[in-house]
């Protein structure tokens, strides 16, 4: 059975006269009260406005930061985002700055669009919603009729607010949650091939349960970015002061055995530090070099593999991409793929790098969740994803 086939969708209800709740996923980036990085607030419009045309009165909930003490409240005040979605929308949102009690419970007696203050703020008294405490869950499902699962972005968690609420009422997944499913399931469930996933980011720990999954679905498995480093120790090479996991060597050593098909840089842009604005380009690393991306042989060598590839799967950026010196190997990949090419991007630094470096319109999707990309590209079951009813 494909995840999201038979599962209920927003527009299998009748939502007029409903009180609907809808979970978005407004875990954005805000420094000094600025949102930095609204794309998840957009991608969460359709289904608002939906709801709203069909006649529903919406509750949104959302999630920002963690709240582990006092000092996490005010840095995680949902109440900016109230702002950027009104004036995306057009129309008033109604910020309540509480996550229960009276005023949330009145809110949409008067009010079509309502957002509560942030989810997380219950985890400070026992970390309520994080443990998806039974009390919260019944409490935000008593307050609509209708819960609307299109956080994505936090479907690896079993949250009150997500899991909790959908164990009370009859529910169903977003446009948001809807497109995400329907552009990476398929993907690994029957990639055309051939079918190469591109792997970055500074571990191998953190990529470990992507690898396994898709090891021997894949017909190329490249390897960028600093993780790529603890592949090339174990190989005995010098990596100088590049990022290493020790702990990964024996994973790495056992992998390049049992897989012919990965394939990690050969040559290296490197500096003796970060900061260093001098950068060069090494074959073999001497003890005080550091690679922050890969070299232009490595490129030339990816870029063929992409070129004859129909699939590609990216998480994980090549280099340190955010600094223009490193960039040139995630760009160059970037700027390889085709409109023939299926091409999904993970969440996360893949999804800034290729937005950031201008090249979205490159690609066939990027996710808006970062954690629950990667755990759906690990093969696992989505708890956010699994609880909506069929
Ligand atoms: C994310 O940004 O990956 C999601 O919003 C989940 O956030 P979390 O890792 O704090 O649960």
């Amino acid at each position: 059975m494909k995840i999201g086939d038979t599962m209920k969708k927003i527009y299998d209800y009748d939502l007029g006269g409903k009180k609907v709740i809808i979970r978005v996923d407004f875990n954005v980036p805000i420094k000094d009260g600025v949102i930095t990085d609204d794309n998840r607030i957009k991608k969460s419009l359709k289904t608002i406005n939906y709801a709203l045309e069909k006649g529903a009165k919406v509750l949104l909930l959302s999630h920002l930061g963690r709240v582990k003490e006092e000092s996490d409240l005010a840095k995680n005040d949902l109440s900016p985002v109230a702002k950027r979605l009104e004036e995306l929308l057009g129309r008033k949102v109604t910020f309540i700055n509480a996550t229960r009690g009276e005023e949330v419970e009145n809110a949409l007696n008067d009010n079509d669009l309502v957002l509560l203050q942030n989810t997380r703020y219950e985890d400070l008294d026992g970390e309520k919603e994080s443990k998806n405490d039974p009390e919260l869950g019944a409490y935000w499902a008593s307050l609509g009729d209708l819960y609307i699962n299109d956080a994505f972005g936090t479907s690896h968690r079993a949250h009150a607010s997500n899991v909790g609420i959908a164990s009370h009422l009859p529910s169903g997944i977003g446009f948001l949650v809807e497109k995400e499913l329907d552009n990476i399931m398929p993907v690994l469930e029957n990639p055309e091939r051939p079918f190469t996933v591109i792997l970055g980011g500074s571990k191998v720990s953190d990529k470990i349960g992507v690898i396994e999954n898709l090891i021997d679905k894949a017909d190329n498995l490249l390897i960028g970015g600093g993780m790529a480093y603890t592949f090339l120790k174990s190989k005995g090479e010098n990596i100088g002061k590049s990022l290493v996991e020790d702990d990964k060597i024996d994973y790495c050593i056992d992998l390049l055995k049992k897989s012919d098909r990965i394939i990690i840089p050969k040559d290296h842009k490197c500096a003796k530090n970060i900061e260093s604005s001098e950068c060069y380009v090494k074959d073999v690393m001497d003890d005080d070099d550091i690679a922050l991306d890969i070299g232009p042989k490595t490129v030339e060598e990816f870029k063929d593999v992409i070129r004859n590839s129909k699939t590609i799967i990216w998480n994980g950026p090549l280099g340190m991409f955010e600094n223009p010196l490193y960039k040139t190997g995630t760009e160059e990949i970037c700027k390889t793929f085709t409109k023939d090419q299926t091409v999904i991007v993970g969440g996360g630094d893949s999804a800034s790098a290729v937005i950031n470096l201008g090249y979205k319109d490159n690609v066939t999707h990027i996710s808006t969740g970062g954690g629950a990309s990667l755990e759906l590209l690990e093969g696992k079951v989505l708890p956010g994803i699994s609880s909506i009813s069929e």
